[in-house]
């Protein structure tokens, strides 16, 4: 399923819709921030003005079933939880009661002064250029990179650093804090919106991890391997916050508001949310080994990737991803049953996937044998128990072929036997009698939300295992490889529009996110700036958008956010691929030429460079093996 689901709808649909769906049971029993624990509200308190609202705020008529709660004010927030520096009704926002500037907190305040602050100033803005000029004609993707990481430094929430390069990002979240009143501030916001999703966040950390692990020369070759660990640490500083006692687990934030729906509803800069965010944590004892083991996964890889940095920051990850998994081998079963507030966003359909990625990395990380067993034994009950549906693709909720790469590097003489994954399910990506269709521009197509999620991953799963044969010459490696840089070349534009912002040809302007469609920071931003059509303002250099349709369609419209919104998750395998191609380490696209591989299909057998389209039958014995491995027959030993 593809992850952020059906609830999205109501944040950009009518508030009408909202309310009926909200109302056909959907309301979790959150009380709204600010007033008294109470019953579920009913639709008509929900689309009522708030009462004790505070002098000089927006107590603006509302009209029920329109857009962001009315003219631009969302009615689900009270006055306390915002400021602007005004006395008015502004950005779905509200004043603070006599409140000017200099009575606010100063890392507040000049969100709504108008100016920066003077941490800010004076840094140019790290722009990382269009990254289109090889001189062989490929796309430079080392300076791609630099605006992956970008991305993620554009996604910060919390304090930020003052070397903070998004000149249109500032401080925010500063008063959130986990359900025990710890510090939780900081982490990353999930995507174009103000929610923090643990179990995506910590899959990116690891994911990310590992394309520095496979392709370290990728990172440094480009000088993006500070900016990576920066980024590693920020996402893993904040699993430490959400970790916050021994038997805790934070699952999810959002913007103040009852729901996560109604926090959707707010449009305008993350930076004028003063409110401490909703929280909701895994509560001890109850199912969830899949969103515990990821989060023990992330810390363990974030550990492999700092211990020659620092021994003692490795070390406390370490120590806190041991607990995390202890938990998670005690409490098997799904984190979506028992935080409920993730349905529809980021469910779970597995768990044994996540305790083998967890043991992998712990056992990487540390050398243990016995981890290393474990992880062996989980990879076998993943294989047995979960091997067979969710095999077609490489995603927080289906990790198998993560999971065989890092099987690989703890065995390696069992190499064939841990790729297998990669290889049975590239098999069914390059059949082109598979359902998974190739676009007439020559886009891989597999699902209608975020597309191009599913083929950067696949593209870096693909670079991981031309990493592992390259050097034995193998033609399949070569194919893979060819597949992955075509992949990249389409997302880059190759075909005249680039869908990763700010890079390539003709980039998407539009993409589906708050921040980058608000003006400067400082400015009034509401509802008009999810309608403006023109391009954003700010540009979200690096984020990969969901991406076109089956025939290449594209609308860069900012409320497509199937087609055109971006995620962590996103862009942590695009980052791997691009870190593959920037490494010099796999195969370079002369390679393909002269292989007769530029359409990116094409046999895995023989000598000759037969083009995919034609090649008829050359996958049906890699198919049979396919649906052997993935009925469990193939890959335990
Ligand atoms: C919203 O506010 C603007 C500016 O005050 C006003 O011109 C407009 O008529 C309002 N729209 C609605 C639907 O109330
Ligand atoms: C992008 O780079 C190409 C090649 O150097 C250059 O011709 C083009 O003008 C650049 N485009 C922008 C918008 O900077
Ligand atoms: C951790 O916090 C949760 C929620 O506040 C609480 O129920 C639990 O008892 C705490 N556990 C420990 C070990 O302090
Ligand atoms: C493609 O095939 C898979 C596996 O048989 C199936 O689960 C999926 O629903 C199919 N998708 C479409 C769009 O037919």
């Amino acid at each position: 399923m593809a992850g952020r689901g059906r609830i999205w709808v109501i944040g950009i649909q009518s508030l009408g819709l909202a309310v009926a769906t909200l109302a056909q049971g959907a309301l979790p029993t959150a009380s709204l921030i600010g007033t008294p624990a109470a019953a579920a509200p009913t639709a008509a308190a929900l689309v009522a003005p708030r009462a004790a609202v505070v002098a000089g705020s927006c107590l603006a008529a509302i009209p029920a079933g329109s857009q962001c709660g009315g003219n631009e004010t969302n009615p689900y927030m009270t006055c306390a939880d915002f400021n602007s520096c005004q006395n008015t009704p502004w950005a779905g926002a509200c004043c603070q009661a006599g409140a000017g500037c200099a009575q606010l907190q100063s890392d507040t305040c000049w969100t709504c002064g108008g100016g920066l602050p003077p941490f800010l100033q004076g840094l140019p803005e790290s722009a990382p250029g269009n990254c289109t000029s090889m001189p062989n004609g490929d796309f430079d993707y080392g300076c791609v990179l630099g605006a992956s990481m970008f991305f993620y430094q554009a996604q910060r929430s919390g304090r930020l650093p003052a070397d903070n390069p998004v000149a249109w990002r500032g401080n925010s979240g500063l008063r959130d804090v986990a359900p025990n009143g710890n510090d939780l501030t900081g982490g990353w916001y999930d995507a174009g919106d103000t929610t923090r999703f643990t179990f995506p966040a910590a899959y990116t950390i690891s994911t990310l991890a590992l394309g520095y692990l496979a392709f370290p020369e990728g990172y440094q070759r480009s000088g993006q391997d500070v900016a990576l660990k920066r980024n590693l640490k920020w996402g893993a500083d904040w699993i430490l916050k959400a970790r916050f006692n021994s038997s805790s687990l934070v699952a999810v934030t959002w913007a103040p508001g009852a729901t996560i729906p109604q926090a959707h509803l707010f449009w305008g800069h993350p930076e004028d949310i003063v409110g401490p965010a909703a929280t909701r944590a895994l509560p001890p004892g109850r199912p969830g080994a899949d969103l515990l083991a990821q989060a023990a996964a992330a810390l363990a890889a974030t550990a492999v990737i700092f211990k020659d940095d620092s021994v003692d920051y490795a070390g406390e990850l370490i120590s806190v991803a041991e607990g995390l998994y202890a938990q998670a081998k005690d409490q098997e079963g799904l984190y979506s049953d028992s935080v409920p507030e993730v349905k529809g966003y980021y469910t779970s359909f597995s768990f044994v996937d996540d305790l083998a990625w967890a043991a992998s990395w712990l056992a990487v990380a540390t050398g243990d044998q016995y981890t290393r067993e474990e992880a062996r034994l989980y990879w076998q009950r993943h294989i047995s128990d979960e091997g067979g549906g969710e095999g077609r693709r490489f995603d927080y909720n289906n990790l198998q072929q993560g999971v065989g790469y890092l099987m690989s590097l703890l065995y390696p003489e069992k190499k064939d036997q841990y790729l297998q994954p990669i290889r049975s399910v590239m098999e069914l990506w390059l059949n082109e009698r598979s359902n998974i269709t190739f676009s007439p521009k020559g886009m891989a197509y597999i699902d209608s939300w975020g597309n191009l999620r599913y083929v950067a991953n696949q593209a870096f799963m693909a670079l991981l295992y031309n990493r592992a044969y390259k050097a034995d010459r193998s033609r399949r490696a070569l194919v893979y490889s060819c597949f992955a840089r075509k992949q990249l070349r389409y997302m880059l534009g190759e075909s005249g529009q680039s869908y990763v912002v700010g890079v390539g040809s003709s980039p998407v302007c539009r993409p589906h996110h708050r921040a980058a469609s608000c003006g400067p920071l400082g400015s009034r931003c509401d509802c008009s700036a999810l309608r403006n059509p023109g391009c954003n303002p700010n540009t979200l250099y690096g984020a990969l958008v969901g991406g076109p349709g089956p025939k290449d369609d594209f609308n860069d419209a900012r409320n497509n956010y199937q087609q055109n919104e971006v995620a962590l998750d996103w862009n942590a395998g695009f980052s791997g691929v691009l870190a593959g191609l920037a490494s010099g380490s796999v195969s370079s696209w002369e390679d393909c030429k002269s292989g007769g591989l530029t359409s990116g299909r094409g046999s895995t057998s023989g000598a000759g460079g037969a083009a995919a389209r034609g090649a008829k039958g050359w996958a049906a014995p890699l198919l049979a093996a396919a649906a052997a491995a993935a009925a469990g027959g193939l890959l335990v030993s």
